[in-house]
């Protein structure tokens, strides 16, 4: 990455490695094919051999991206990631997922390829703009709504220290998600039921992310919308409390005072859901929620209830 690429290089390189930089630029237009072919050649250039890493420095953006490169390049060289997003580092550097976009629906290219080494630096927070550290909370809310609720209490208390100071994150708040995180991947890397959790909120968030595209939403902002959805039909359908989906939403609420559901025809976001990785025998998959920290996965929700709860969340949390 660029702003702090340099000093990885300089640090690397006086340990004795040889190190090839490649500046591959960032976000969801990197995500492509056309972007890694690229990158290919570089490594075929530079030599890289079989027993020699990848290192991917940046967001989940580089991640996903590089990680792909590694798991495929002579057929998988070993990868190191080296997340510098408050995303990156509690989630997509975590449990081995890379792969890119195609125009026909996000992830949708890619491979399993656990990294050998993931270090998680904080300081690095330092530089992060607010609107991408509240979009890694939105995935913190996630584990806290699926695995932890605690996460919530604890997210909630220190929330303005959070976002005003980035720097102020907590290296626990980071390793708890990741602990989290990896427990369940190292319990099903392949996404059954169990990995399947971790889509909480992402059901509804993809569709919007890939039709709003991303200069309109981050992952995260997108995620949180998908959540406020979720929670919803957890209401309305499982036995969630009011009260207690009503706790998450006022936090994402906070996180994101601004967020609204961008305006765009319920049809067309729901042609995006049938086509997202989350459909199995043709039913979309849904993560809801029993009650805080007890997820469970559902198949059949129908359309007609998806369409209310996305009513119903706009008005209560997400309109202006
Ligand atoms: N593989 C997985 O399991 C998984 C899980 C969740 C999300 N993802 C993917 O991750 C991607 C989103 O990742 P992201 O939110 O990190 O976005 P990103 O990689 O696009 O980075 C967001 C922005 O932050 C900037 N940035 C990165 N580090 C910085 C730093 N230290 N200081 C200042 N600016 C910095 C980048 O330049 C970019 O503009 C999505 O494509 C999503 O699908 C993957
Ligand atoms: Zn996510």
């Amino acid at each position: 990455m660029n702003r702090h690429g340099a000093q990885l290089v300089a640090g690397l390189r006086s340990a004795g490695l040889v190190v090839h930089p490649i500046l591959v630029g960032d976000g969801e237009a990197l995500k492509s094919l056309g972007r890694i072919i690229p990158i290919y050649a570089r490594l075929a250039r530079s030599g890289l051999e079989r027993g020699e890493a990848v290192i991917a420095f940046g967001g989940g953006s580089v991640g996903d991206t590089a990680g792909f490169v590694a798991a495929t390049y002579l057929r998988g060289v070993p990868l190191v990631q080296i997340p510098s997003t408050l995303l990156a580092q509690v989630d997509s550097a975590i449990g081995g997922k890379t792969g890119v976009n195609l125009p026909q629906g996000k992830n949708l290219v890619g491979a399993i390829w656990q990294p050998r080494l993931v270090v998680c630096d904080t300081s690095l927070l330092a530089t992060l703009p607010p609107r991408q550290i509240a979009s890694g909370l939105a995935e913190v809310v996630k584990y806290g709504c699926i695995a932890r609720p605690d996460l919530l209490e604890r997210t909630e208390r220190r929330l303005s220290r959070l976002l005003g100071r980035p720097s102020h994150i907590a290296a626990t708040l980071v390793a708890d998600c990741v602990s989290i995180k990896a427990k369940i991947v190292s319990h099903d890397e392949r996404e059954s039921d169990l990995r399947r959790i971790l889509n909480f909120g992402h059901t509804w968030g993809h569709a919007l992310e890939r039709t709003a595209g991303p200069t309109t939403l981050t992952h995260g902002e997108a995620v949180a919308l998908g959540m406020l959805v979720a929670l919803e039909l957890s209401v309305r359908r499982e036995k969630l409390t009011r009260r207690e989906a009503d706790e998450v939403g006022a936090l994402l609420k906070r996180i994101f005072p601004r967020l609204t559901f961008p305006d765009i025809p319920y049809a067309k976001l729901e042609g995006f859901l049938a086509r997202d990785k989350k459909v199995a025998r043709g039913l979309q998959v849904w993560i809801l929620l029993r009650r805080l920290g007890a997820p469970v996965v559902r198949d059949g929700v129908p359309r007609d209830a998806i369409h209310e709860a996305v009513l119903v969340a706009a008005e209560r949390w997400a309109c202006t």
